[in-house]
């Protein structure tokens, strides 16, 4: 199947430029100016032509932090691979990297084929996995060599959530050493989980219950902190460390302060600290609790400070950390007492969109954008040149993105398994209109053409950003 996208604006990390792009198969067979008048003999042979004049056409967004049926808080979040990756490409997001998470007293590729299990025959789009270590042992360690192996180099540990995922210094260290030997990258949940289960009790002690609290109890000084101990780690180890879903300014000025000095640190932050804030958390009728993720959402002047992040990429990538839990049936769990509130928020479907506001706000420029939510991810996490770029030989993931449409988000026209929306009522510019997944359309038009089982897993070489 041959397909030709014409007259549309291409976009690359270099900006806007115009061109024709030529489909063949599953891959980008070229890219034309439209001057060179190849469009016109592609089209004579192809079997669609799609004409994209006046719209954008970019490479389909990587989201490189998902939770897809993770089980959490006693529950699992609302999406499955089928359904979180079909809203992913309703949103112009072609290729997703989950977390495997190990359970503890298991084993780190028993974890990886539970999610193989998970996500193979279901996904709709593409798909790699890291791996969540909730159990460092020898054993473990010695496992994360067959995980490069088979295509998961990348480890995420946690200095959050006592008792359930975290790790201590001295594991960490131990992991990092091994991530340095072996050329992984250890992305870091950074909190101070030990001293934020203190605020917490003394919290729940005084009679502080709401959601609200879940933000009190986690101050950004406890995120920083953790980001600064995370960075010496990785400096005595050697190890390249990605600090995952940063949400407040002092640990971004930690992640600046270790990349000036060449370390191999990075960074991602998540559209919910980019547009929302703890007031959201203290919305009453404990409709706060749909806001509660980990770390929490900060006061607003975090906004600009992330947004300025973004733009001096101290900041380098946005994921959406998308952890859907029901409103109604999961985060009620916590109520009465805010610690049972299961973590997370959705957003896999909103990312490319939400990020676009940035570009019509004047926040991000239009390369930066696809820098941001594509090429940055696939280079981080080794899938660049396959995905991130929209050049001859790449994977045909490519969106056709119409820059003037309306829309408002809300849960009633979502795809996302969840029964509210996080940005509900929020008056977006720009819209998807057209979704191709390794060359075959898969949205377009307002309707959904793909199927569960079209994407497949991919085996990630290492980052590509290490010195
Ligand atoms: O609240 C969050 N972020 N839930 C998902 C798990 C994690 O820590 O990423
Ligand atoms: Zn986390
Ligand atoms: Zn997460």
């Amino acid at each position: 199947m041959n397909t030709v996208i014409r007259n549309g604006i291409l976009l690359s990390t270099t900006g806007a430029t115009p061109a024709d792009v030529l489909v063949a198969g599953e891959k980008v067979a070229a890219v034309a100016a439209p001057e060179s008048g190849l469009a016109d003999t592609w089209a004579a042979g192809a079997d669609r032509v799609i004409d994209a004049a006046g719209k954008y056409v970019l490479p389909g967004g990587i989201d490189v932090h998902t939770h897809m049926e993770m089980p959490f808080g006693g529950t699992h979040s609302a999406d499955t691979f089928e359904t979180g990756t079909t809203a992913a490409a309703w949103g112009g997001t072609t290729t997703i990297v989950d977390f495997a998470v190990q359970p503890k007293g298991t084993s780190l590729l028993s974890a990886l084929e539970a999610w193989h299990g998970k996500a193979a025959g279901k996904a709709a789009v593409d798909y790699g996995f890291h791996m969540i270590i909730s159990d460092v042992n020898d054993a473990t360690l010695k496992e994360m060599d067959a995980c490069v192996g088979a295509g998961v180099n990348s480890f995420k540990m946690f200095m959050a959530y006592p008792g359930v995922f975290y790790a201590t210094d001295g594991e960490i260290l131990r992991a990092m050493q091994k991530a340095k030997d072996i050329g992984a990258t250890i992305m870091m949940h950074a909190e101070n989980g030990i001293a934020i289960d203190q605020l917490v009790v003394q919290a729940l002690a005084e009679g502080r219950t709401d959601p609200v609290h879940h933000g009190t109890t986690r101050p950004p000084e406890l995120e920083a902190e953790a980001t600064h101990r995370a960075i010496t780690l990785a400096k005595v180890t050697g190890a390249p460390l990605y600090i995952v879903h940063l949400s407040a300014s002092q640990a971004l000025s930690a992640v600046a302060a270790a990349r000036d000095t060449g370390q191999n640190v990075f960074a991602e932050t998540c559209p919910q600290y980019l547009f929302l804030s703890l007031d959201d958390l203290g919305r009453p009728d404990f409709e706060g609790a749909k806001y509660v993720a980990s770390p929490p959402l900060r006061p607003v002047e975090h906004q600009d400070e992330l947004w300025r992040g973004l733009r001096t990429n101290d900041l380098s990538v946005v994921s959406t950390d998308h952890c859907p839990f029901c409103f109604k049936d999961q985060k009620q769990l916590g109520k009465g007492d805010f610690s049972k509130i299961p973590n997370g928020i959705p957003g896999v479907e909103h990312r490319m969109d939400l990020l676009h506001q940035g570009v019509v706000r004047g926040e991000i420029s239009l390369g930066r954008w696809v820098e941001i939510a594509s090429t940055t991810p696939a280079r981080m996490f080794g899938l660049y040149p396959r995905k991130g770029v929209i050049a001859p030989g790449s994977d045909a993931d490519i969106v056709v993105y119409d820059p003037r449409a309306r829309q408002t988000l809300s849960v009633r026209t979502h795809h996302m398994a969840v029964d509210y929306s996080a940005y509900e009522g929020m008056s977006i510019t720009g819209r998807v209109e057209t979704v191709l997944s390794r060359g075959r359309i898969i949205i377009t038009c307002g309707e959904f053409h793909g199927r569960a089982g079209h994407g497949g897993f991919l085996a990630r070489d290492l980052c590509q950003y290490l010195t």
